[in-house]
């Protein structure tokens, strides 16, 4: 059992396998009916995307930087070599994944909805400001967070005074999409249960 649970690809690839179960067990009869089957999967991916780039954002805003300042300067290195390029890794990856995944879900629902929603169109206000959010959350993750980080890690060569500034620009901006984050949400899923 340690040795199946212990490996995360194993144990990624049983939720994937209970996932289809899930799926096709409570939903197949649906296969072969209009699209709104393959919708499902997609807004299940797009969900998933979702929760992996706000889960590490949440993880980087309730855990790591509150929590840097009380870790001693000799394990520092440990967060800052290891663990945030890693978390870094995942957190801008999902990032495209969620918007690219995003924005097939609303084309495969309805041609025409990306520029309804963009537009802000009666019927498409909710989706279209979550969907602003988090184009500009996107945004802020490639074009400030991710090249302020590569400074204030070290990843890129900077010197001390530019490290500090990148790293207090990427902690900010993080926290804007901390911000963002919590009306974005409430707009993808107000669309569908509200309006
Ligand atoms: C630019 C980025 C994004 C785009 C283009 C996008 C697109 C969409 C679309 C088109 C829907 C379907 C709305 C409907 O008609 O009911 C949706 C729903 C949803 N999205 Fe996003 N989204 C984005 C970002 C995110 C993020 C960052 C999350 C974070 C978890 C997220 C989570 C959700 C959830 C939970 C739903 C609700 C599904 C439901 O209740 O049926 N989305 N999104």
């Amino acid at each position: 059992m340690a040795k199946i649970l212990g490996n995360f690809h194993i144990a990624l690839l049983i939720g994937i396998v209970l996932l289809v179960a899930a799926m096709v067990g409570l939903h197949g009869s649906l296969i072969g009916s209009g699209n709104a089957y393959w919708v499902g999967w997609v807004r299940f991916l797009h969900i998933f995307a979702g929760i992996l780039w706000i889960g590490l954002l949440y993880y980087f805003n309730f855990v790591q930087i509150p929590t840097m300042p009380k870790v001693p300067a000799e394990l520092k290195p440990a967060v800052s070599k290891y663990i945030a390029p890693a978390a870094l890794f995942w957190f801008r990856w999902a990032a495209v994944a969620t918007v690219v995944i995003g924005l097939i879900l609303a084309e495969m629902s309805q041609p025409g909805y990306i520029g309804n929603a963009l537009t802000l169109k009666a019927g498409f206000k909710t989706i279209g400001i979550g969907l602003w959010l988090g184009i500009i959350m996107a945004a802020n993750v490639w074009f400030v967070i991710w090249p302020n980080q590569k400074r204030a890690l070290g990843i890129v060569p900077s010197d001390d005074v530019k490290k500090a500034a990148s790293a207090s620009l990427a902690m900010m901006a993080s926290r804007t999409n901390l911000i963002l984050s919590i009306p974005m949400l409430y707009c993808m899923v107000g669309q569908a249960h509200i309006g």
